[in-house]
């Protein structure tokens, strides 16, 4: 039996076993809970809780249910939402000051999501074998392998939930097996469902087992070969290749490889707020690293001189150019590079940037990157971060070549899960 007092980053409740310390997956602050000893290593444990004994009395009820189990996509909801908000607050306070050692930023007013519910434009569905039938929804709570029906998930809009529908209606009538990772047979793998929150386009991946059958209802089909839990692989399109999405009054075409914040609306918000700390007068040159399918670049690109953006994956590269171009935007260049090296040509190319806007994946910038950014000798810098334990030891390393914090605004892109969003402004 534990008892969970306080909220550790990630997300996992904390709890004290005679001075011992146990993250507890699936458990909230204030719960008492029955739970299973995953791990247990001198200086912590990890458990994940099986049974809600006492529930904090500050939970509100959990509303987005598959199976009468709540929805693992939303492992929050029982918070209510100022507290989430203010958890998010505290993390992105905490991780500065104590990761990065950082005391002197401002720390503005948290942005909340203008929808706690029904705001992904994303979601990744598992097949699986469920009561003796097909299911097609989320991986039970602490298993890889059994998968729960998704019902109306609350995460989705109503469309992502019915296109979903329609095809696990179409599998089961076609008889067409789950992938079974255990044993490596079977057929279907997953199902991911895009939607245009803007345009009212949904498209669908079907994701499988090198296998024949019938042609699915699906706009893409991705075939995954082996082991492992990737959906990433050939692609075949049988409907529509290209997603498209209006954002910052953008026309986006958007590849199925290619990143794509999953909050529409609060993504706005966010380049919004990018574009605010970056604070252009018509002349600047703009370094977009990170550009993916170059949002925020596009989005900075009528108020500055010229901007640049550097992105790994070529598909994405090429929905920027193609996005520029449908925009009518003559100024922004883009180029398909890893940002380790395609920095310094860059610099000599198009010389040294006033701004760099960073928006790296959950890892944050390597060293190396670290260097390559100070190279880049901007008066300011503007780092969009999914995750501040790697911002703040990040912004602590450029502090030491002399930028200084100076504002952070947390975003809430994730409401009811653990995700934290934020912007950081650096300037020297
Ligand atoms: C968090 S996303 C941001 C994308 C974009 N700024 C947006 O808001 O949509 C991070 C992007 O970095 C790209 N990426 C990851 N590692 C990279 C690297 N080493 N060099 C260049 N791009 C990379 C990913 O493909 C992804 O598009």
């Amino acid at each position: 039996m534990l008892r969970v007092d306080s909220i550790a980053h990630g997300g996992r409740g904390v709890a004290r076993a005679n001075g011992y310390v146990v993250f507890v997956s699936g458990a909230l602050p204030g719960d008492r809970v029955r739970a299973r000893l995953t791990k247990a290593k001198r200086d912590f444990g990890e458990a994940q809780a099986i049974e809600l004994l006492d529930p904090s009395p500050d939970r509100v009820p959990d509303r987005c249910l598959h199976e009468g189990e709540p929805c693992p996509g939303a492992p929050w909801q029982g918070l209510p939402y100022e507290r989430q908000l203010d958890e998010k607050t505290e993390q992105i306070d905490a991780a500065l000051r104590r990761l990065g050692g950082l005391d002197e930023f401002e720390l503005e007013p948290v942005e909340p999501a203008v929808q706690p519910w029904r705001y992904r434009n994303k979601l990744e569905y598992s097949f699986g074998e469920g009561h003796g039938r097909l299911a097609l929804g989320f991986h039970r709570r602490g298993s890889w392998a059994d998968v729960v029906d998704a019902e109306d998930c609350l995460l989705a809009s109503e469309r992502n939930n019915a296109a979903r529908n329609l095809v696990r209606e179409w599998a089961q009538r076609e008889g067409i097996p789950a992938y079974d990772p255990r044993r490596h047979t079977g057929v279907l793998r997953n199902l991911v469902v895009r939607e245009g929150r803007r345009t009212g386009q949904v498209q669908t991946r079907l994701v499988t087992a090198p296998a024949s059958f019938a042609k699915p209802p699906v706009d893409l089909h991705t075939v995954v070969d082996g082991p492992g839990s990737g959906t990433d692989g050939p692609t075949g399109v049988l409907g529509e290749e290209f997603l498209a999405e209006e954002l910052a009054r953008l026309q986006l075409r958007i590849s199925p490889s290619a990143f794509f914040q999953t909050n529409t609306e609060m993504a706005e918000r966010l380049y919004g707020i990018a574009a605010e700390y970056a604070d252009l007068s018509g002349r600047e040159r703009v370094l977009d690293l990170y550009c993916g399918i170059g949002t925020i670049g596009l989005a900075l690109a009528r108020r500055a001189g010229e901007v640049w953006g550097i992105e790994t994956v070529p598909e994405a590269v090429a929905d920027a150019e193609e996005n520029a171009r449908r925009n009518g935007i003559t100024n922004a260049h883009f180029a398909a590079a890893d940002v380790r090296l395609g920095v310094r040509p860059l610099l000599e190319r198009a010389g040294h940037p006033d701004v760099v806007v960073v928006d790296p994946p959950r890892a944050g910038l390597s060293k190396k990157v670290i260097r390559r950014v100070i190279e880049c000798g901007a008066p300011r810098i503007v780092y969009v971060s999914c995750n501040p334990t790697t911002l703040a030891p990040n912004a602590s390393q450029l502090t030491e070549a002399g930028y200084r914090l100076r504002r952070v605004k947390p975003v809430d892109m994730f409401p009811q899960t653990p995700h934290i969003e934020c912007v950081a402004l650096l300037e020297r």
